[in-house]
């Protein structure tokens, strides 16, 4: 696996590659990599020739008050795990090679971003997603690009991005990778001290607790949000939204009909975790 810090250079990594008629997957990653980046990375690997994981912590995504200064960083042991799951290239680049000095644009998508961790986090965090995903595209030009459905309001909005902007990319979603007791995967776990870790199980167990009322046939999102908020309730979880949305464009449904995506925010112990499902009635 190569490591390559310019644009110029993971360019021509890809030009080569395509040259020789090769497809091209792409990874954005903001690094301190576990289970769920790396299938990613497998997925990635299962259906490109050549396989570009990028890795920068993209500032203009973190809030003032966000964590972009204390988030976990380890390039010598991503760049393992990334060539253990058979990445070509690992593109890490500098924040001045992404932003030089005068960058001024700024790709704001309406509506996807005004609710969820738009409304929470505030509308500078998925501009600074669309943004940097698009100029990853555009830097990359990759035929496919691998995203985790952990992030279900981000694979929308970068899937808005693709088709508005009418981009050719393929944008692949992948599922959930998650710890054995259920709470999924997040770099933002190493945050969590002991109490917090096993309090933060809750937000999975609230998924599952409205799953399960839906499939006893309830159907009305008060009461499916409530079966939920009840679980986090008993874990001392104050949620900061737990909603349920349609899974095309996020409006808010009052029943679920067909799929609706349950989705949670919540702050546990120093953490800001987020987690989802998707509920279907058959
Ligand atoms: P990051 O949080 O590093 O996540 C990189 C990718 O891994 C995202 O597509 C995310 O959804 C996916 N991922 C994280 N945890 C996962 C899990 N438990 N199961 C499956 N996939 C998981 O998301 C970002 O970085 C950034 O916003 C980025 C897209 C790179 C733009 O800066």
């Amino acid at each position: 696996m190569k490591i390559v810090r310019t644009r110029t250079e993971v360019r021509a990594e890809v030009a080569a590659a395509r040259d020789r008629g090769k497809i091209v997957g792409l990874v954005p990653t903001m690094g301190a990599f576990h289970e769920g980046h790396l299938s990613l990375i497998r997925q990635a690997r299962a259906e490109s020739d050549l396989v570009v994981v990028s890795l920068f912590v993209n500032p203009t995504q973190f809030g003032p008050n966000e964590d972009l200064a204390a988030y976990p960083r380890d390039e010598a042991r991503d760049a393992r795990l990334a060539e253990e799951s058979r990445a070509d290239v690992l593109f890490a680049p500098p924040v001045d090679e992404v932003y030089p000095t005068g960058f001024a644009t700024n790709i704001h998508v309406s509506g996807l971003t005004e609710v969820m961790c738009g409304a929470s986090r505030g509308e500078h965090h998925f501009d600074g997603v669309a943004t940097v995903v698009t100029k990853l595209f555009q830097i990359v030009a990759p035929d496919a690009a691998y995203f985790g459905q952990k992030d279900a309001q981000q694979v929308l909005v970068v899937r808005r991005v693709v088709r508005d902007l009418d981009m050719t990319v393929r944008i692949v979603a992948c599922p959930i990778v998650r710890e054995a007791d259920g709470l999924a995967m997040s770099s933002r776990n190493v945050y969590l001290d002991a109490d917090a870790r096993q309090q933060a199980t809750a937000l999975n167990r609230a998924l599952t607790a409205a799953e399960e009322s839906v499939a006893r046939g309830e159907t009305r999102a008060g009461d499916v949000l409530d079966a939920a908020r009840a679980v986090l309730a008993a874990a001392g979880i104050e949620p900061e939204y737990l909603d349920l949305r349609s899974p095309d464009d996020l409006h808010t449904l009052d029943r679920v009909e067909s799929t609706a995506l349950l989705a949670v925010a919540a702050r546990v112990g120093s953490a800001r975790l987020i987690d989802n499902r998707i509920l279907e009635v058959h």
